[in-house]
């Protein structure tokens, strides 16, 4: 391994953008190579089986490039495929889920009881929960309709405020210290899941991934130093809305191509 080389990321789609900026503002040199599975999107309502297939070929598609280190910018596939891809590649590469940063900051903060929310894969895996429940108590609900509606670009208007209603307004979620957004899409609905829980810290795993990525890379002493490369993004099947967000993170000129795999 070589620091300059690059850093794969993936999610089923613009999702993992979020943790893919907080990686670029924190790691400003690091040539990243992004890869939004949007031909399988949701990933959240598919099988395990299903998920680790599609995660394992994207992962043998990022080591091909040269990756140095990968980053599973996805809640589903990191409790569906975070394993079964540690048992396949982790002896080659170093693998970040965005579980373990986020249950860790929920430690250090000392939360006593949160609410989560996520895809029903997330929430079915008993993965958080399991991480979480010795010491916190933990009330998941899985939201399916937000990934779709976010995908479709509905962010802010009536029906995304709707629909986000119907899901936090519950009583389970009244007295909670903290609400964990536990899917990389969530960030992009901070602003309004805020409204709603006044009071409640709203927790993402976008700025904590970035962080043990960083950590990472810097204990193996493969940290980039200087800029050499621009950051790819690979799509298996072309979205407006994924080119549209990617442009708002990264600027306009960025290199987005397509590929199946
Ligand atoms: N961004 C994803 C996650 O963190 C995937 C959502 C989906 O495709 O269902 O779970």
């Amino acid at each position: 391994m070589h620091p300059s080389q690059p850093i794969g990321i993936f999610d089923s789609g613009m999702g993992g953008l979020t943790v893919a900026h907080a990686v670029h503002r924190l790691l400003p040199n690091e040539h990243l190579i992004y890869f939004g599975d949007t031909k399988h999107l949701p990933y959240g309502d598919k099988s395990s089986e299903a998920i680790q297939q599609y995660s394992f070929n994207i992962v043998t598609y990022l080591l091909s490039r040269g990756c140095k280190a990968i980053v599973i910018a996805c809640n589903s596939a990191s409790t569906a495929a975070g394993d079964f891809l540690h048992q396949r590649f982790g002896h080659l590469i170093p693998i970040i889920k965005v579980v373990d940063p986020l249950v860790q900051k929920v430690h250090e903060m000392g939360f006593r009881k949160v609410g989560l929310i996520a895809t029903k894969a997330t929430t079915q895996s008993g993965v958080y929960q399991r991480a979480l429940e010795e010491k916190v108590a933990v009330h998941a609900k899985a939201t399916p309709l937000l990934v779709p509606m976010i995908e479709e670009g509905f962010t802010r208007n009536h029906i995304s405020k709707a629909i986000i209603e119907e899901y936090l307004l519950k009583p389970e979620f009244n007295d909670i210290d903290a609400l964990l957004l536990a899917c990389t899409h969530y960030p992009l609905i901070r602003s309004i899941v805020e409204e709603y829980l006044p009071g409640v810290h709203v927790l993402d795993s976008t700025e904590v991934t970035a962080k043990a990525l960083h950590k990472t890379l810097q204990e193996a002493g493969l940290l980039c130093q200087k800029r050499e490369q621009e950051n790819e993004f690979l799509i298996s099947d072309y979205t407006e809305t994924f080119d549209q967000q990617a442009q708002i993170f990264f600027g306009q000129d960025i290199d987005l191509r397509t590929l199946s795999l």
